[in-house]
C-alpha cells in the first residue's frame, strides 16, 4: 500500500504526518508493508527541509522527519492507493490535479468530533500548533492502520 500525506507548504503537517506513520509501521514491523511520502500543493518550499520548530516538536515525541519539500503532481493520484490531505483547501488542491485511482481523504475523516475538523495550519502561529498538529496526527495514524486492515 502506498500512502501520500499533502498540506500546503510540505515543511510543517505532511511531514509531520509522514514521520509519525514511518514510526508506528517501524514499531509494529510494518515498515515493508506500506509506503509513505508526503507533498504539499505549493511549490514555495520544495527541496527544504522540515520547518525547524516542527522538526523539534516531532523530536521531543521520539520522530525523526527527514523528508524534502515537493509538490504534489497529477502522477500521484495514481502512483499512491490513499491520499490524506491536511485541510479542505488541501484536499481541493489535489483534486483539482485531476482524477486517478487514489481515496482522496480528509486527515479528520479519522478522527471523531472532540478534534477539529481540519489540521490547522500552525506555521503563523505560536508553538501549541505543532502540538496539537502531532496529537491529531498520532490519533488519526491508529484509524488509518485500522480502517486498512493494519
Ligand atoms: P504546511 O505549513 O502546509 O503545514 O507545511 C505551511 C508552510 C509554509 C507556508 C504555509 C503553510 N507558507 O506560506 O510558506
Amino acid at each position: 500500500m502506498r500512502i501520500l500525506f499533502v498540506c500546503l507548504g510540505n515543511i510543517c503537517r505532511s511531514p509531520a504526518a509522514e514521520g509519525v506513520l514511518r514510526h508506528v509501521l517501524r514499531q509494529r514491523g510494518l515498515d515493508g508493508e506500506i509506503e509513505v511520502d508526503s507533498a504539499g500543493t505549493g511549490s514555495w518550499h520544495v527541496g527544504e527541509r522540515a520547518d525547524p520548530r516542527m522538526r523539534e516538536a516531532a523530536s521531543r515525541r521520539g520522530y525523526d522527519l527527514t523528508s524534502r519539500g515537493r509538490q504534489v503532481t497529477p502522477d500521484d493520484l495514481d502512483a499512491f492507493d490513499l491520499i490524506v490531505a491536511m485541510d479542505r483547501d488541501n484536499l481541493d488542491g489535489v483534486r483539482r490535479l485531476g482524477s486517478g485511482s487514489a481515496d482522496v481523504k480528509l486527515l479528520s475523516d479519522y478522527l471523531d468530533d472532540s478534534y477539529p475538523d481540519e489540521v490547522p495550519d500552525p506555521y503563523y502561529g505560536g508553538d501549541r500548533g505543532f502540538e496539537t498538529v502531532l496529537d491529531m496526527l498520532e490519533a488519526a495514524m491508529e484509524e488509518i492502520l485500522a480502517e486498512n486492515g493494519f
